[in-house]
């Protein structure tokens, strides 16, 4: 088998960019999509696959992008509709895919639509949005609540209704019954794929459809007074409705209209429900994010445990995927450590399925205190001091030890991590032990081998601290051996023995293993055995 030859996005690596954050190129200290044509050159030496831009689209910036005014606009932030159409040429050219952000769950309140919506009660896009009565002592419909904190409903005087919106009140939900609604959104679609896009990252994919009778919610009885406020009631009849896997099978109807084009979908839940989205019979999203390493405790027998509930609980021939950070939640090098951060990478690039990557983490970017008086996000705005902010995992690409890291001229809309000037990339490409340089080696590694690929996950017993698997493709097998911990340890390796691909610190290449593994302290190794 060619993997080059095999489905994009099974064989393939995706890389995330937060576009405010990766590259500005007109001085106004926020990334752009010109920026972004200039660095596609570091991103096919880094040897990734695809690029999922997060939301471009013109936009209030409430909460940056994913409060969409017009569907298909770009908005000049980021630049020109001809900006784009270059950005898809010049990835194309460069054979990386595009992926966008798709917003169906919720509109700006300045949307067109929702100020058709919210103009009158007997207004034609009246029901596009979710409006309801307040109950009889004026307060809201129900108890279900905003994930930025406080109720999800917001009166509105003029019409004397309330408005849901299961995150900002700029940011009312949709009415996804509305077969009206479904029609525009999917138009959408057709337009950005005629465009040129490879596919979509469809966000809160899961919110799409509400409880048809907006029953309460019920209270949460593991609520614990330090987490978010929204954690308080469980999301049963707001979220993960039965009927959304009928939208989530449309949207991928759509995307199958066009030739070799993914769905991939935005998803918070246990893994026995998050595997539901890939629809019946396969119907549903291609890749239903699996952020399960985004919360687990870092020990190998967790982590174990979770790769072997995931595998168990994966359709058959649903493709899988993982996923080690995004614009939503801490820096994977803050939550593990520097060094753990290089058996994260190993672990990421060498498990069956899919890998996302999130910009900046092939560097070791670290999660960014923010001070007040520069916090951006909305969230922690509205729910200060609990540590929610996600400014930290959202600050700019750190390029180069020039100013401002290489990543703008102008003043950056986030600050810098205080270490760009040792940690960042262009010095990390020049040092063959760099995070960096692991990361291409094992990107690379991945696409030149079919057990990487295609080879069936084989768990080895977990001793201690060492998670170790086999991925065996025709006969042919790898063992992946990960130290948890900071001290040395060994494992027994059965059989033949075999030799070493690659270690997380990019030495002991060739070594021959026999019998016993030595691992060192936060090391993890790719044995090619025999
Ligand atoms: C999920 C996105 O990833 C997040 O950044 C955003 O705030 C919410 N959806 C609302 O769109």
């Amino acid at each position: 088998m060619n993997i080059a030859a095999t489905v994009w996005w099974q064989a393939g690596t995706i890389y995330q960019i937060y576009p405010r954050s990766f590259q500005d190129a007109n001085g106004d200290g926020i990334g752009d999509l010109t920026g972004i044509i200039g660095r596609l050159p570091y991103l096919t030496r880094l040897g990734v696959d695809a690029i999922w831009l997060s939301p471009i689209f013109p936009s209030p910036m409430a909460d940056f992008g994913y409060d969409i005014s017009d569907y298909i606009g770009i908005d000049p932030i980021f630049g020109t509709s001809a900006d784009f159409d270059a950005l898809v040429a010049a990835a194309h050219g460069q054979r990386l895919k595009l992926i966008l952000d798709l917003v169906p769950n919720h509109t700006s309140d300045q949307h067109p639509w929702f100020l058709e919506s919210r103009g009158s009660r007997d207004n034609p896009k009246r029901d596009w949005y979710i409006w309801r009565d307040p109950k009889p002592d004026g307060s809201a419909p129900n108890n279900w609540m905003s994930e930025f904190g406080g109720s999800a409903w917001q009166f509105d005087d003029a019409t004397g209704q309330y408005y849901y919106h299961a995150f900002l009140d700029k940011q009312p939900d949709l009415n996804w019954r509305n077969p009206e609604v479904r029609h525009a959104i999917y138009e959408v679609m057709r337009f950005w794929l005629r465009r040129g896009v490879d596919g979509f990252r469809v966000d809160v994919i899961w919110h799409l459809i509400k409880d048809g009778e907006f029953r309460d919610n019920p209270v949460n009885p593991n609520f614990n007074a330090g987490r978010p406020p929204h954690e308080a009631v469980l999301t049963l009849h707001s979220a993960d409705q039965p009927e959304v896997q009928e939208v989530v099978a449309e949207m991928r109807r759509v995307v199958d209209e066009f030739d070799d084009r993914v769905l991939i979908g935005e998803v918070y839940l246990p893994v026995e429900r998050l595997v539901a989205y890939y629809g019946k019979d396969l119907s549903g999203a291609n890749l239903p994010f699996n952020f399960a390493l985004l919360s687990a405790p870092w020990n190998a027998r967790e982590i174990a445990a979770l790769i072997d509930r995931y595998e168990q609980a994966l359709p058959l021939g649903a493709w899988p995927n993982w996923v080690l950070g995004n614009h939503d939640r801490p820096r994977v090098a803050s939550r593990v450590g520097a060094a753990q951060a290089r058996v994260a990478a190993m672990l990421l690039l060498t498990l069956r399925g899919t890998p996302t990557l999130y910009y900046g983490d092939e560097i070791g970017m670290r999660q960014v205190a923010i001070p007040a008086e520069r916090v951006q996000d909305p969230f922690e705005k509205n729910v200060p001091g609990i540590g929610v902010g996600r400014d930290g995992c959202r600050t700019p690409m750190q390029w180069g030890a020039t100013d401002n890291a290489g990543f703008t001229s102008g003043e950056p809309w986030l600050p810098l991590a205080d270490d760009f000037a040792t940690d960042n990339a262009a010095a990390f490409a020049s040092d063959p032990h760099s995070i960096l340089s692991l990361y291409v080696k094992l990107i690379d590694l991945r696409k030149h081998t079919l057990e990487l690929v295609f080879g069936d996950y084989v768990p080895l017993q977990t001793a201690g601290d060492v998670l170790a698997y086999l991925r065996v493709y025709d006969g042919r097998a790898l063992l992946v051996a990960l130290n948890f911990s900071s001290e040395a340890t060994s494992m027994h390796v059965e059989g033949e023995g075999g030799e070493i691909a690659l270690t997380t610190e990019l030495d002991r290449r060739g070594e021959n293993v026999s019998g016993v593994l030595e691992l060192r302290g936060n090391e993890g190794v790719i044995v090619r055995l025999r």
